[in-house]
């Protein structure tokens, strides 16, 4: 297939893929060290490269699944806590295969806007990528995951815009 052709049936098949749909198994890390690298490529305004990527392998999320889970006991009034909620994290995060915080750093060189347009832009390279290789994944912006600064041990000019799922879909 020629390049133009493989890049239309690339974007044209992207889709957002759910963990309701993983199989539970493992990526390789090679595709996950190839989706990380597709990032690298955005575009982004005065080369400031805002997006602060890095993978969190499936042995560290249930880590990081306590970590959401307890925010959102400490952060939700007790009237609006949905058990439902809080088990659903664990159990998406429990098919995923790995998650890629999607982390900006603001560097004051350029708006505010430009850097977030240029992590998008990264944010879909990624999602490409998964899609050549046949590997489910999603950005998800629950707003809990704004609040897991100190989790992510975040920089006053650094923010968690969400959360980048990836999963088996074999
Ligand atoms: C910035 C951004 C935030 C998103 N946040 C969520 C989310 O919190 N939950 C969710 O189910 N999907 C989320 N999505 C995925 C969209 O729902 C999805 O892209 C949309 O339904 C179109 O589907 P497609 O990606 O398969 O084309 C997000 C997508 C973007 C670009």
């Amino acid at each position: 297939m020629d390049s133009q052709s493989c890049l239309k049936e690339i974007i044209e098949n992207r889709k957002s893929i759910y963990p309701k749909n993983y199989s539970g198994k493992e990526v390789s890390q090679d595709i996950l060290d190839q989706i990380l690298a597709s990032a690298q490529f955005a575009p982004n305004h005065k080369k400031t490269k805002p997006w602060r990527f890095t993978i969190i392998s499936k042995e560290n999320l249930p880590h990081l699944c306590q970590a959401i889970q307890s925010k959102y006991k400490e952060t939700t009034p007790e009237h609006l806590f949905l058990q439902k909620k809080y088990d659903d994290f664990a159990n998406k995060i429990g098919v995923t295969a790995a998650i890629i915080p999607i982390i900006v750093q603001y560097s004051d060189l350029v708006p505010k806007w430009e850097e977030i347009a240029a992590v998008a832009m990264a944010v879909q390279n990624m999602y490409l990528t998964c899609t050549a290789n046949q590997v489910g994944c999603y950005w998800s912006s629950h707003p809990i995951f704004h609040q897991l600064k100190d989790y992510f041990n975040l920089q006053d000019n650094q923010e968690c815009l969400g959360l980048f799922y990836i999963g088996d879909i074999s």
